[in-house]
């Protein structure tokens, strides 16, 4: 990609780093619709999975780079271990876009080469250009990552970043993994990198960081001061541990702030061209669209896409912002595509009505999952008068979209009261079409009925979360359920709505359950943990 000293690329993560959140897995509808909305919202890069882990990723990488890179659509990336097994599988994977980047990386902090890699520095400086030499025999772009950058020795990354770079590296990610820098000390990295690595201006520097101590964000942007122009982060902030640094905040604050960072961009302080590419109205709704898939809930105060960012709750402020909104008012809600909750669909609304609503909020269905959607709509708006974009999203997002399920809800039945034992009793139905009963006791309803269909599916799993909420206000609103499985170690979400929360949490457990049943037959090696061994 063209070097372009005024302008910040954005690399999104979110189907790679992101989704490599406990709980967050994603099948391979889900990461096609949020790739695809990841080109309207104008990223740079798509970083759509690491090809190597299993079948079902390479397949997703492939089919979002056949679909969704176009000439002037984003580059499609995929992450690949400086392996040449990685990288064979990357450099395939991507091969469809006609604008494509293999990622490759290798940890260069003493702690990662002693207890992860068991490598030296000498080795690492001999793998280096191989892999990236070999990465440019299937990608004329490729990037190269020193893992653990933020704790590595600077004088070793000057070394391997310059042999990098002679061996055909167009962009130098440094990334912070263990979100352990300060923006003082990531700035001085990255100054020092620019001032000491000879052919740095024959490549994009980039970062990558995670928000173990909440500084990733301000870390980048420090890093923008000093030179980087490639940011790599998520969409809600999502990722490993604490997450990655969250697409939205960076990309707000470089809009708002724009007259502060023009100058160290090389630009007129009042210059008004924009410093990313990102069409900002896109931002709420690529938000909710990865918060509902991935079952991620964003915090309600969270910057720019939380609930309560844009609520001016308390009387004074109200007061201010109605005289005038610049009193208290940073960003304007439009700007960030945030309009006034439209109620737009109702009983007497069309299949067509409804296919276009849920296109603009980003899912493009297929036939059948429309005709799914649209039975769930019917048969809402029978017991909800105004069905609201969110109520429109959550009826989509668990149920619709779904692989072959392993078993179906086919029945839930509770009684309880002040004066009853919670008693559930449940019929499941599983892919042979064979349904079975049970009827279980709980603590309480919700708890009846997981049991219930614990003892009915008899996989092991133990239940660690359960919340629910309202998707809009009144008596009315869908309740939204989420329940988080574990089994050794891995964790499966599931959501569902209702208007009943029983009926929800049971579809949610389903829902759980079943990718907890599909990830046994695709199991995902992790890029970071897993060490490659041999074959290099
Ligand atoms: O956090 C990290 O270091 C990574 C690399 C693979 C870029 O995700
Ligand atoms: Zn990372």
């Amino acid at each position: 990609m063209a070097k372009d000293p005024g302008r910040v690329l954005i690399f999104d993560t979110t189907l790679r780093d992101g989704e490599q959140s406990p709980g967050a897995s994603l099948n391979l509808e889900e990461k096609l619709a949020i790739a695809h909305q990841l080109a309207r919202l104008g990223v740079d890069i798509i970083e759509a999975g690491f090809p190597f882990a299993s079948q079902g990723d390479f397949k997703a990488v492939q089919r979002i780079a056949d679909q969704v890179g176009g000439e002037d659509g984003p580059i499609i990336c995929g992450l690949a271990r400086a392996s040449k097994s990685d990288i064979k599988a990357c450099g395939e994977a991507i091969s469809p876009a006609p604008r494509k980047r293999i990622h490759t990386f290798i940890a260069t902090s003493d702690i990662h080469l002693k207890h992860k890699l068991r490598k030296s520095r000498s080795d690492v400086l001999q793998i280096v250009p191989e892999m990236v030499s070999y990465a440019r025999s299937f990608s004329e772009d490729v990037e190269f990552s020193c893992e653990d950058a933020a704790r590595s020795d600077p004088n070793f990354l000057y070394q391997i970043i310059q042999s990098a770079i002679s061996s055909g590296a167009s962009t130098i990610n440094i990334p912070d993994t263990v979100g352990y820098t300060t923006p003082t000390e990531f700035g001085q990295l990255i100054a020092g990198i620019n001032k000491n690595v000879p052919n740095i201006d024959e490549a994009v520097l980039s970062v990558h960081g995670h928000n173990d101590l909440g500084l990733a964000v301000a870390n980048f942007l420090e890093a923008v001061k000093n030179g980087a122009r490639q940011m790599e982060c998520t969409v809600n902030g999502i990722g490993e541990r604490a997450g990655n640094a969250a697409l939205e905040e960076l990309v707000m604050a470089l809009h708002v702030r724009r007259r502060y960072f023009n100058t160290f961009l090389g630009k007129e302080m009042n210059s008004p061209t924009p410093l990313t590419a990102i069409r900002t109205e896109e931002i709420t709704k690529t938000s909710r669209l990865v918060s509902n898939l991935t079952g991620m809930v964003v915090q309600p105060n969270k910057a720019i896409v939380g609930a309560n960012a844009f609520a001016h709750e308390s009387g004074i402020h109200q007061d201010g912002v109605l005289k005038n909104r610049l009193t208290y008012e940073i960003v304007d809600a439009k700007t960030v595509g945030l309009s006034d909750n439209r109620i737009s669909l109702g009983k007497l609304s069309g299949r067509s009505a409804v296919r276009a609503r849920l296109e603009d909020l980003g899912y493009d269905l297929t036939r059948e999952d429309l005709n799914d959607a649209f039975a769930r709509f019917k048969d809402l708006a029978d017991r909800k008068r105004e069905i609201t974009d969110r109520d429109l999203e959550a009826i989509v997002s668990e149920q619709v979209m779904q692989p072959e399920a392993r078993f179906q809800l086919k029945l839930v039945q509770v009684s309880c009261g002040t004066a009853l034992k919670p008693t559930a009793t449940v019929t499941i139905e599983d892919q042979e079409g064979q349904e079975q009963t049970t009827v279980a006791l709980g603590t309480g309803p919700v708890d009846a009925v997981c049991k219930a269909l614990k003892s009915l599916t008899n996989e092991q799993n133990e239940l660690i979360e359960f919340s629910v909420k309202s998707v809009t206000e009144g008596i009315d609103a869908l309740g939204e359920v989420t329940i988080r499985l574990r089994r050794n170690g891995q964790i499966f979400s599931g959501h569902s709505s209702d208007t009943d929360v029983v009926v929800a949490s049971a579809q949610a457990y389903i829902n759980a359950l079943n990718r907890l049943v599909s990830s046994d037959q695709n199991f995902a090696l992790h890029p970071q943990y897993d060490v490659v061994n041999g074959n290099l």
